[in-house]
């Protein structure tokens, strides 16, 4: 029989750099990548959703590329390069341009879904710079959104693009002087995804509901 010793989890101590800032903390082995950044690093803006790889909610940058926070494990990230929805404005508030053009375009409502989208976006338009409105939808559908239908965020992705090549920003790049690593700190942008997460940690969606598979989202997307 097991004694009490015997059940309980070794913890490990993990040190990533997230947001251009080094990280540690020592949790358990089987600590999730999104709860790793939500509750032991304070970096609340990568939403929880589904907790199964559907909704997208979760995405950040490792290494550069969109990864869901929800299917990793926190000790799997060791040493590896972070970027959540915190890093990408400048200190000053300005915004990233994928940021600004999910404001500009109103590519949001209640803003559960949009740190996802966000950066999915910044992964997408790094491989896609002058992307068509199919390769829009196609590239945000494993993104779900329960509010907006989904135009305004085609719209915003697109016009995204435009502003990259325009500037030459690196869709993947936090903004020069971002300040990511204060968590709920000074760039803080409400909807736009770095504010706490009013919803909670239920693992479930804003209105409660389990999210619906990616298919039925990439239909979602078409409409
Ligand atoms: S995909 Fe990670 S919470 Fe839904
Ligand atoms: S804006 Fe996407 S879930 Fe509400």
């Amino acid at each position: 029989m097991s004694t009490p010793d015997a059940l309980a989890e070794s913890t490990h101590t993990v040190t990533v750099t997230v947001n251009g800032a080094v990280r540690t903390a020592t949790v358990p082995a089987r600590r999730l990548l999104s709860d790793f950044l939500r509750h032991d690093l304070g970096l609340t803006g990568t939403h929880v959703g589904c907790e199964h790889g559907v909704c997208g909610c979760c995405t950040v940058l490792l290494d550069g590329s969109a990864v869901r926070a929800c299917l990793l494990l926190a000790v799997g990230v060791q040493g590896r390069d972070l970027t959540t929805i915190e890093g990408l404005a400048a200190k000053d508030g300005s915004l990233h341009p994928v940021q600004q053009a999910f404001h500009d375009h109103h590519g949001l409502q209640c803003g559960f879904c949009t740190p996802g989208f966000v950066l999915s976006a910044c992964d997408f338009l790094a491989d896609h710079p002058d992307p068509t409105t199919a390769e829009i939808r196609e590239g945000m559908s494993g993104n779900l959104c329960r509010c907006t239908g989904y135009q305004n965020i085609a719209t915003a992705v697109g016009a995204a693009a435009a502003t990259l090549r325009e500037t030459g920003h690196d869709p993947r790049a936090r903004c020069p002087g971002s300040d990511g690593d204060t968590g709920t700190g000074s760039n803080a942008r409400g909807a736009l995804g770095a504010t706490p997460n009013e919803s909670g940690t239920t693992g479930r969606g804003p209105d409660g509901a389990q999210a619906p598979a990616r298919r039925q989202g990439h239909d979602e997307v078409d409409r």
